[in-house]
């Protein structure tokens, strides 16, 4: 088969490689229709992520066609069409038991370590993938439910949602920022709404990002480049700061801007995965009774928003802005990881 194998920092090739088969009685191979690129993608390719060795075949999202299962899966069966989750779960260990499928003790990849496509093992950017814990880790899509919208719920959708709005305890009435509008912040934009967020302000350096924000929800956009951004969004609250501040970037400097305009007693919910060491203002904050919150995602909250998606009641196919086949991996790529030049927000890559 074809797959987009990491040759090390820089390197990528779509190129020919085995097929994947069944190794353990509970796997599935997945015939991949539709698949997308994510941010970590990038930062592989970049070298920040050591533990990713060359040879292996990146992509953590997609949605595909079961082609063959193991002796133990009797509740999948090929030519079912599935979600592929960014997050393993063995559905039996003791962190699997309370959904916390991030840190799943299954030994597939690494016993603890939940996000295992292009990882530790290899991912969905190819013809065929091999599934571990096929049961807990794909779910059926229903009919009505387009390849478009279903792989925004591999990753992004799960992601905003359950370390943007979960852990940050979005509750009806409050004023929600978001600061950081690329897929991520813009799941957790659309999801605020769930828990009933009354006021919901996209922040970014963006513009056409900004602007998009509101499709999703942003009751608000605040340019963060702007001497009085600050200002900006405690005008739009009572004064005194907003409920929850949700930094989905991944930087130092972000994460502070949520700290600086979040209220007492709000909560900060990081979402982004940081590459250097952040300053925490423990001795500013801690009269503040803030609450801080961070994580990897679990993905357990999928099969929920899945509802949601086939009522029409998410607008996952809002976050596909440029459509390659395969063959056209290079380009896909390329147009990603240019997105402030070509306004990219997912770009979807098709058999
Ligand atoms: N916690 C998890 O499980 C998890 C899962 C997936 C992704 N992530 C992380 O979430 C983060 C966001 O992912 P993404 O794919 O949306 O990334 P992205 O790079 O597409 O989007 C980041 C956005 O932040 C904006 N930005 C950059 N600097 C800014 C600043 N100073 N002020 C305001 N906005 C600024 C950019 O313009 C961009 O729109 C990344 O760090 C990613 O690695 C975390
Ligand atoms: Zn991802
Ligand atoms: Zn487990």
């Amino acid at each position: 088969m074809k797959a987009l194998v990491y040759g090390g920092p820089g390197q990528k090739t779509w190129t020919d490689v085995p097929d994947p088969g069944i190794r353990n009685p509970a796997d599935a191979i997945v015939k991949v229709d539709t698949t997308t690129i994510c941010g970590t993608d990038l930062h592989i390719l970049k070298g920040d992520v050591p533990a990713v060795a060359e040879g292996r075949i990146l992509g953590h999202e997609g949605v595909g066609t079961i082609t063959e299962v193991g002796s133990s899966v009797t509740s999948l069966k090929p030519g079912d069409r599935v979600i592929i989750s960014c997050i393993k779960s063995c559905g039996h260990c003791a962190n699997c038991k309370v959904g916390l499928y991030s840190h799943c003790m299954g030994s597939e990849g690494a016993p603890g370590i939940g996000w295992v496509f292009d990882h530790l093992i290899d991912g969905t950017q190819a013809e065929y993938v091999r599934v571990p814990y096929a049961e807990n880790s794909l779910h059926l899509l229903p009919a009505g439910v387009s390849d478009e919208q279903a792989v925004m719920l591999s990753d992004i959708l799960p992601t905003g949602f359950e370390i943007g709005v979960q852990y940050g305890r979005v509750k009806p009435g409050d004023t929600v920022a978001v600061v950081g509008a690329g897929p991520v912040g813009l799941a957790a934009i659309a999801t605020a709404g769930l828990y009933g967020a009354a006021t919901i302000i996209a922040v970014d350096l963006d513009s056409n990002r900004l602007e998009k924000s509101r499709e999703f929800g942003a009751t608000h956009v605040v340019r963060s480049d702007e001497a009085n951004w600050k200002d900006q969004v405690l005008a739009l609250t009572d004064g005194q700061g907003v409920d929850v501040a949700i930094e989905a970037v991944g930087i130092p400097a972000t994460f502070t801007m949520c700290t600086d305009i979040v209220r007492p007693g709000g909560n900060v919910a990081n979402v982004g995965v940081h590459g250097k060491s952040v300053e925490l203002h423990v001795e500013s904050l801690w009269i503040q009774n803030i609450n801080i919150s961070m994580g990897l995602v679990n993905a357990n909250t999928t099969p929920m928003l899945l509802k949601l998606v086939a009522q029409n009641k998410l607008p996952a196919e809002k976050f596909a802005t440029h459509r390659f086949r395969f063959e056209q991996f290079m380009e896909a790529y390329d147009t990603f990881a240019r997105a402030a030049e070509t306004n990219a927000l997912k770009v979807v890559i098709t058999a």
